[in-house]
């Protein structure tokens, strides 16, 4: 029979675990403090206006299929707000002091209370007493959330985000997420009917000027591409066939104000203040997200040492992942993209199943989550140990525009200057080699944006204007060259990303993922390396 090897498994391998020498950073403490979301709770509390509240749910617990759900992940803004990772939550933040009985309070917790029952099921809850360690002005069971008189409409303005339709009641609970977001609802007299984007269009008429017309007929042809009742509207009717702009705007905020009329919520500007926090890391944060770059660039070293060609594109994740949760990390952050060859070429490939990668260039874009901050980092390597001509060429290409990326990433400039000096390095390469003709035509081959923040969230919010100390944000162009493309087919199939992880400084750009090799013969060199899982082989599988 032949014999099976498989050089990975994605449990715990205890020996091999006693090799990996443990990552320190600098000894400093790895988890969010509760005066860290305090602070945070303030910081939101001083951009509400006076009178006005912000209400945020956790985030909901999803269903996978039948009985079983998915591992529950909190809502990254809830998470931020209040470190709770329990869901069935509702906090509220108050612009001014809220009397009660006990004096005053800006800000209210409401959880789920301890159930001996369901935590011999499905695990310890913190209940009132651990919440009331965490440095909440309040803290109050969830079920009174249903009771309380909250009055929203004594407040100018609530603060909200947008409802999901992702909430599933339960059966057994009769103040879960479903059941807290139906309450909220009829308490802002939340209408039944509510088209977000057309409420947005009315939002954005009403604060229009002359000038803006143009933009805003733009909006309106988008939306009526999703929401084909919006051109029945005889408001929007007429605006759209009139050409007096300045006749018609007056008589559309007329026509539309009424539609907003009776509403004291906002579901836009919460998501703004949140990002304006966000964006900027806490020394608290960043050792955070050090760390699971650091987990991350280990797995990606590791897999450059193991990597054989009779691996699959599965055990190559799994060296990653082992290897994280070796560390410490729970998870990943996003769903982990190993992709050989053709696959690299899939910009979302996340299938990772393709069991012959001999000879080909596979793209590793993978991130470690340590304590709910994730990387995000992309190696992209030649299976055989050696880049071929043509991969070389175009992985020198992608590696220079992202040098060229990373030396613009400084203080003051904008997200968009990141973005010119990669595309103009891709372009260029391109033209050179002759695989476009035209300038403009590199983005077949460059789709994607080249920088985004990196936190809580993999794509983390932001203002995306100009770029700061202590955001973190990565910068990773890349070339991908599908089947079929209009260049000679010797470039085909090839898929390049390099992607790192960079903390704004006042001065020059540190790149917190350096660890791993970028350049080609620097890959080249460690791929040389015994890799400490090179004598991990697992017996063949008996099927009877
Ligand atoms: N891994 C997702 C991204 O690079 O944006
Ligand atoms: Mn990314
Ligand atoms: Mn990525």
């Amino acid at each position: 029979m032949l014999k099976i090897k498989m050089h990975i498994v994605f449990f715990s391998v205890y020996f091999l675990f006693l090799l990996i020498i443990p990552i320190k950073v600098n000894g400093q403490k790895s988890e969010l403090s509760s005066s860290f979301h305090k602070n945070q709770r303030l910081q939101l509390r001083k951009k509400l206006p006076n009178n006005t509240v912000a209400v945020l749910f956790s985030g909901p617990v999803r269903n996978r299929a039948n009985d079983v759900d998915y591992e529950y992940h909190q809502d990254p803004n809830f998470y931020y707000l209040t470190g709770w990772d329990e869901p069935h939550a509702v906090l509220l933040i108050y612009s001014t002091l809220q009397k009660d009985e006990k004096g005053g309070y800006y800000e209210k917790l409401y959880v789920r209370e301890k159930d001996s029952y369901n935590e011999m099921w499905n695990g310890k809850r913190l209940g009132l007493v651990g919440a009331s360690k965490m440095g909440f002005d309040r803290i109050v069971v969830k079920d009174s959330f249903l009771t309380d008189n909250h009055d929203f409409s004594g407040f100018d303005t609530v603060f909200m985000f947008d409802f999901t339709n992702d909430v599933r009641d339960s059966r057994f609970d009769t103040s879960d997420l479903f059941d807290l977001k139906q309450h909220f609802k009829k308490a802002i007299n939340f209408p039944e009917k509510f088209d977000v984007d057309r409420y947005r269009l009315y939002q954005r008429i009403q604060k229009a000027e002359t000038f803006q017309v143009t933009n805003i007929k733009r909006a309106i042809n988008y939306l009526a591409q999703t929401d084909t009742s919006l051109m029945e509207d005889p408001v929007i009717q007429d605006f759209i066939s009139n050409s007096d702009e300045k006749s018609l705007l007056n008589d559309l905020k007329k026509r539309s104000a009424f539609l907003l009329r009776d509403y004291n919520f906002d579901v836009d500007q919460l998501k703004t203040f949140m990002a304006i926090s966000r964006e900027i890391k806490t020394p608290e944060e960043i050792i955070l997200l050090k760390k699971a770059i650091r987990i991350s660039t280990q797995g990606q070293i590791e897999v450059m040492k193991a990597i054989r060609p009779d691996m699959t594109e599965r055990e190559v994740q799994g060296i990653h992942q082992l290897v994280y949760k070796k560390y410490g990390a729970a998870h990943e952050g996003y769903p982990s993209i190993v992709g050989a060859g053709d696959n690299a070429c899939v910009l979302h490939y996340i299938t990772n199943d393709k069991t012959d990668i001999e000879n080909q260039l596979i793209l590793m874009d993978l991130g470690a989550e340590y304590n709910g901050y994730t990387a995000d980092v992309t190696r992209t390597i030649p299976v055989s140990g050696k880049f071929t001509s043509e991969q070389r060429a175009l992985y020198e290409i992608v590696f220079d525009a992202q040098n060229a990326g990373i030396s613009v990433a400084q203080n003051g400039a904008s997200f968009e200057a990141i973005s010119k000096a990669c595309f103009k390095v891709v372009q260029e390469g391109l033209l050179e080699l002759g695989i476009i003709n035209k300038p403009e035509e590199f983005r077949r081959y460059l789709p994607h944006g080249v920088a985004h923040h990196i936190g809580l969230d993999v794509h983390d919010p932001g203002l995306y204007i100009n770029l700061a100390p202590n955001m973190v944000i990565t910068v990773e162009p890349g070339i991908y060259i599908p089947e079929g493309s209009p260049c000679d087919p010797k470039w085909w199939n090839i898929g390049i990303r390099i992607e790192d992880d960079i903390l704004i400084t006042d001065n020059t750009p540190i790149n917190l993922s350096i660890d791993a090799p970028r350049a080609w013969n620097e890959i080249e060199e460690l791929m040389k390396e015994k890799s400490a899982l090179e004598d991990f082989v697992l017996p063949p599988l008996k099927i009877d």
